[in-house]
C-alpha cells in the first residue's frame, strides 16, 4: 500500500520470446489489474546478468520486451513500465537486504539449485542472491500483491520472510506482499508433450508458439501438434492434446468448450488444427504490427523508459530513505 493505493508489482525477464501461454494466461489480463491496483512492471536486466548475456542482445531484448508488453495492451499511462537498472535504489536496497537474509535460506531455493546445475561453470554470487534483488524490487514499492508463475512462489515467500524479519527489528518498514499465482484454468500446454506446460525455454521449437511467430509458422506448429488416435473433437480425460487445442481455441474466440465440440462435430482433427492456427494468427497479427511500429521508434521507447523510471524512482526513493534512516545511516 502506498498512499492509500493497493500496489501490484511484477518483474519480467528481458527475453523477447514470450509465448501464447504468457499472453493468454497473464499479459492479456494485465489491463484488468490496473483497475484495482497501482501496477508496476519492471524489465529486470540486473537479474538477467546472473547468467552470461551477450551485451548487444541484452540491450536489444530490453527494448523488445518493453515494446512487446505495450503491444500486448499494457497501457503506459495507466501502469508504470520501466527498466530495473534505471532505478538505482533496487541494487542499493538489495545490498541492505542481503545483510538480513540467511545463507541457509538462499541455499534452499530450488531455482538456484536448478540454475547452478545448468550453469555449473558460472555459479556466481549474484545467482545465489538473485531472490534478494527480487525482494528489493518488490519491497521498494510497498507491494501488496505479486502476480507470478508458480516457479516464483518460493521467491515471493522468501521476500515475505525477509520483510517480516526486517519489520520485527524496525517496525512498519515494509508491506508484506502476497503472491498471486496465475490461474491454472488458463494453463496452456506444450504442443509436443501436452501434459507439460508450454515453456519459452523448451528446446523443441515446435512445442511452443511465440507471440512473434509469423502466420505460416503458427499454422505449421498447430498442424504438427500432438493429439490422439481418435477423430472426434471433444474435451475428455486422456485427450490432453485435443483438450489443450480446445482451450487455446476457446481463449482466442471466447467460445465455450461445448460450442467448439458442436462446431467441429463430424470434422477431423486436421480441420480443427487449421482453425486453431488461424484464430491464433489472426489474434496475434495486430499485436505483432503494433510491436514492429513501437520498435521502429527507439527514441519514443527511450522516452517511455525515462518516464517509467521517473515514476518508479519517486516511490523507490521514499522507501529506501526510510530504510536508511531506520538503519542508522547518516543523512547529509
Ligand atoms: N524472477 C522473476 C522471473 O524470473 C522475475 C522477477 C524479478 C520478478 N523481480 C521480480 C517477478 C519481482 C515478480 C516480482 O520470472
Amino acid at each position: 500500500m502506498f498512499q492509500d493505493q493497493l500496489v501490484s508489482y511484477s518483474g519480467v525477464q528481458p527475453s523477447g520470446n514470450l509465448t501464447i501461454g504468457n499472453y493468454l494466461g497473464a499479459i492479456r489480463n494485465f489491463s484488468l489489474y490496473s483497475e484495482k491496483y497501482k501496477c508496476f512492471y519492471c524489465v529486470v536486466d540486473e537479474h538477467a546478468i546472473t547468467v552470461r548475456q551477450n551485451p548487444a542482445e541484452l540491450r536489444r531484448r530490453t527494448y523488445e520486451t518493453l515494446a512487446l508488453y505495450m503491444a500486448c495492451g499494457l497501457d503506459p499511462e495507466k501502469n508504470t513500465l520501466y527498466v530495473q537498472s534505471h532505478v538505482h535504489e533496487h541494487a542499493e536496497l538489495a545490498w541492505i537486504l542481503n545483510c538480513y537474509t540467511m545463507f541457509g535460506e538462499l541455499s534452499r531455493m530450488t531455482q538456484f539449485k536448478d540454475k547452478s546445475a545448468k550453469h555449473a561453470d558460472n555459479i556466481n554470487a549474484g545467482l545465489f542472491t538473485y531472490p534478494v534483488l527480487m525482494a528489493a524490487d518488490i519491497l521498494l514499492y510497498q507491494t501488496d500483491v505479486v502476480p507470478v508463475g508458480v516457479d516464483q512462489k518460493q521467491h515471493v515467500e522468501l521476500c515475505r520472510d525477509i520483510a517480516e524479519r526486517f519489520n520485527q527489528l524496525f517496525p512498519e518498514t515494509f508491506t508484506v506482499p502476497e503472491p498471486i499465482i496465475s490461474q491454472s484454468g488458463k494453463r496452456i500446454m506444450s504442443l509436443a508433450e501436452p501434459t507439460k506446460k508450454m515453456s519459452k525455454s523448451d528446446e523443441n521449437a515446435n512445442a511452443v508458439v511465440y507471440i512473434l511467430d509469423d502466420r505460416d509458422t503458427i499454422i505449421r506448429k498447430f498442424k504438427r501438434a500432438v493429439t490422439d488416435s481418435e477423430t472426434s473433437v471433444r474435451f475428455a480425460e486422456g485427450k490432453d492434446g485435443i483438450n489443450n487445442l480446445m482451450t487455446i481455441y476457446s481463449c482466442f474466440t471466447d467460445k465455450s468448450l461445448e460450442d467448439i465440440e458442436r462446431e467441429f462435430d463430424g470434422r477431423g482433427y486436421g480441420e480443427f488444427k487449421r482453425a486453431v492456427g488461424e484464430v491464433c494468427a489472426d489474434a496475434l497479427a495486430p499485436v505483432q504490427a503494433r510491436f514492429r511500429e513501437l520498435l521502429a521508434d527507439k527514441s519514443a521507447l527511450e522516452a517511455q523508459m525515462r518516464k517509467g523510471a521517473e515514476e518508479a524512482s519517486w516511490y523507490a526513493r521514499r522507501t529506501l530513505g526510510k530504510v536508511q534512516k531506520k538503519l542508522g545511516f547518516v543523512k547529509i
